[in-house]
C-alpha cells in the first residue's frame, strides 16, 4: 500500500548520485507501489532544462543503471509523471522562488530537501530555502557526505544548517547504514540470544572490517584528490560499521537509543599518538596494474590528479576501544580503491578453545569465525569445527553459509532506496546525529594533521592487489592475516 504523500526536492538533480542511485531507487519504490499518486519528486540543479528534457535524461540514466529485466518503458512513463524539474542556483537566492508553486503546504505531507550537492553549497541552499519561506515546521533536510573536510568545517555546516532545521529534522546520510547486511547485523546481535554472551574481549580475538573496491577514482579525480580514502571512507563508512559491531545493546530501536550507543563507541576509540600513526596506520596509493583482466593506470596518471599528489587511495589501521567490553581487542580496518576484488565484510574472529582435546589438519584447530558480507553479495558465514569424515577424530573447518537473497527470495532494496523511504517516513535511526559525526572527525583529525605535516609519500601498491605490503605486515605483527576469501 502506498505510504504517506511527499514532496521530495532533489538538489543536484542532474548529478551522478541522483542518476545512479536516488532516481533508480525511487523508480523501484514506484514500481512496487510505495509512492502515493499525488507524491512528487522535484529535481533541481543549475542547468537550464525543461521538465521534458529532464525526463529524457532520467529515462536514459534508468536504462543505463538498471538491470535489463528491471527497466520497463510503461513503468518508467508512470514514474516520470511524478517528476518535475526546476532550475535553481545556490548563488542566486531569488531562483529558489521557482520551487514555491511546486510545493503543497499541507502539514500531513512530508516535505524533504535532499542535498546531493557538494557540501560547499549546503549552507547557501539551507539559507535560501528559509528566505523563500519553504522551510515548514515539519520539513526535513538530507545531507549527503562528505560533511566538511575536518572538524571545524563540519561544525560550521552543522551550525549553519542547524539554525534553519532542528536536529530532529536533519538526516545525515551514510549509505552503508542502509545496506541490508548492516541492518542484519543489528538483527543478528539484538534479535538472537546466542551471540551477545560471546560478543566481548572474553571470546572475540579480533575484528576486521574491509571495504575493498575494484574501481579507481572513476572520473572524480579532482574531488578524490582533495579528499582521500581517510575522509571518503574511514571517517564515515568504516567507523559507522565499527559502531554497529561494537556498540552496547541500545534500550530500543529509537533514534536516540541507537545513536547514543554508537556515540559511546566513537568516544571510546583510543586516540592515536604520533608514534601510533607511524606504527598502526598504513596509507597507500595505487600504481598502474590490472583490474578484472584489463590494464589500468596508476592514480597519478588518472585525469585531474597532479603528478606529485600525496593523496591516499588506501588506508589500513589498527584501532582499539578503551572500554570494558573491548579492551585489548584489535579492530583492523582497511579500505582501498583498485583492490583485487570488490569485497566489503566484517569478520569477527573468536578465540581458540581454551583447552584443545582434538586437533586440526595442521595440528592446530582453526578458530570460529563469523563473516558478515556486505559485498559483493549480502550474507553471512559462520565457520565451525567439525569432524573430518571417516576414521579417526580430527577436526576440519566447515562453513555455514547464508545468502540473504536466497533465504528471503525477495529483491534486496538498495541502501539509498531504503534510506530515502526512511526520510519520507520520518525514521531517523539510521542517520547520524551531529555529535556522532563530530566525534568521528575528532578521531581522524590527528591523522589528517600528521599526514599533512609529513614528507613521507603514501606506500605504492599495484592496482589489482590488496594494497601495500605494509598492510599485511601491520596485521602480521600480531600473528594474524587479513581475511580475503571472496
Ligand atoms: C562513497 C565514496 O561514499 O562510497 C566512494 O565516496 C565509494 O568513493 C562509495 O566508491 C562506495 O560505496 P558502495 O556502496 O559502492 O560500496
Amino acid at each position: 500500500m502506498a505510504g504517506r504523500s511527499f514532496d521530495l526536492v532533489l538538489f543536484g538533480g542532474t548529478g551522478d548520485l541522483a542518476g545512479r542511485k536516488l532516481l533508480p531507487g525511487m523508480y523501484f519504490r514506484y514500481r512496487d507501489g510505495d509512492i502515493a499518486d499525488d507524491s512528487r519528486i522535484i529535481a533541481t540543479a543549475r542547468q537550464q532544462l525543461t521538465t521534458e528534457q529532464f525526463h529524457g535524461l532520467v529515462r536514459e540514466r534508468l536504462q543505463q543503471n538498471l538491470e535489463a529485466g528491471d527497466f520497463d518503458a510503461g513503468t518508467c512513463d508512470g514514474f516520470l509523471r511524478h517528476i518535475q524539474y526546476v532550475t535553481t542556483d545556490a548563488g542566486d537566492g531569488a531562483s529558489f522562488q521557482g520551487l514555491r508553486p511546486l510545493l503543497t503546504d499541507a502539514p500531513e505531507r512530508a516535505r524533504v530537501f535532499f542535498l546531493a550537492t557538494s557540501p560547499t553549497f549546503f549552507t547557501a541552499i539551507a539559507s535560501h530555502l528559509a528566505e523563500a519561506g519553504l522551510v515548514t515546521p515539519t520539513a526535513r533536510v538530507v545531507l549527503e557526505k562528505p560533511l566538511g573536510r575536518d572538524l571545524a568545517s563540519s561544525r560550521e555546516i552543522n551550525e549553519a544548517v542547524g539554525r534553519i532545521f532542528s536536529e530532529d529534522r536533519i538526516y545525515r546520510i551514510d549509505h552503508y547504514l542502509g545496506k541490508e547486511s548492516v541492518q542484519n547485523l543489528l538483527a543478528l546481535r539484538f534479535g538472537n540470544s546466542m551471540f551477545e554472551p560471546l560478543w566481548s574481549r572474553s571470546w572475540v580475538r579480533d575484528v576486521q572490517i574491509t571495504i575493498g573496491e575494484q574501481v579507481g577514482v572513476e572520473g572524480r579525480g579532482e574531488f578524490y584528490n582533495q579528499t582521500g580514502a581517510l575522509r571518503d571512507m574511514v571517517q564515515n563508512h568504516l567507523l559507522q560499521l565499527l559502531c554497529i559491531v561494537a556498540m552496547e545493546p541500545p534500550t530500543s530501536i529509537d533514534p536516540d537509543s541507537v545513536r547514543d550507543a554508537k556515540l559511546q563507541v566513537l568516544r571510546s576509540l583510543k586516540r592515536f599518538s604520533e608514534a601510533d600513526i607511524q606504527d598502526r596506520i598504513v596509507r597507500g596509493q595505487y600504481r598502474a596494474g590490472a583490474s578484472e583482466g584489463r590494464p589500468v593506470p596508476g592514480f597519478l596518471d588518472e585525469p585531474g590528479i597532479p603528478h606529485d599528489s600525496r593523496t591516499e587511495t588506501f588506508v589500513a589501521l589498527k584501532a582499539e576501544l578503551c572500554n570494558w567490553r573491548w579492551a585489548g581487542v584489535p579492530f583492523y580496518l582497511r579500505t582501498g580503491k583498485r583492490m583485487q576484488d570488490r569485497l566489503a565484510e566484517i569478520v569477527v574472529n573468536f578465540r581458540n578453545v581454551p583447552h584443545a582435546i582434538l586437533q586440526g589438519p595442521s595440528g592446530i584447530a582453526a578458530h570460529n569465525r563469523l563473516v558478515i558480507r556486505l559485498q559483493p553479495h549480502d550474507g553471512l558465514t559462520l565457520q565451525l569445527q567439525a569432524k573430518t569424515p571417516g576414521d579417526g577424530m580430527r577436526l576440519q573447518p566447515i562453513q555455514l553459509d547464508l545468502a540473504f537473497q536466497n533465504a528471503h527470495k525477495a529483491r534486496m532494496l538498495d541502501a539509498y532506496e531504503r534510506l530515502l523511504m526512511d526520510v519520507i517516513r520520518g525514521r531517523l535511526t539510521l542517520f547520524m546525529r551531529r555529535d556522532e559525526q563530530e566525534a568521528a572527525w575528532a578521531w581522524v583529525e590527528p591523522i589528517l594533521d600528521a599526514w599533512a605535516a609529513s614528507d613521507e609519500a603514501p606506500k605504492p601498491y599495484t592496482a589489482g592487489t590488496w594494497g601495500p605490503a605494509a598492510s599485511s605486515a601491520l596485521i602480521g605483527r600480531d600473528n594474524r592475516a587479513w581475511h580475503e576469501e571472496v
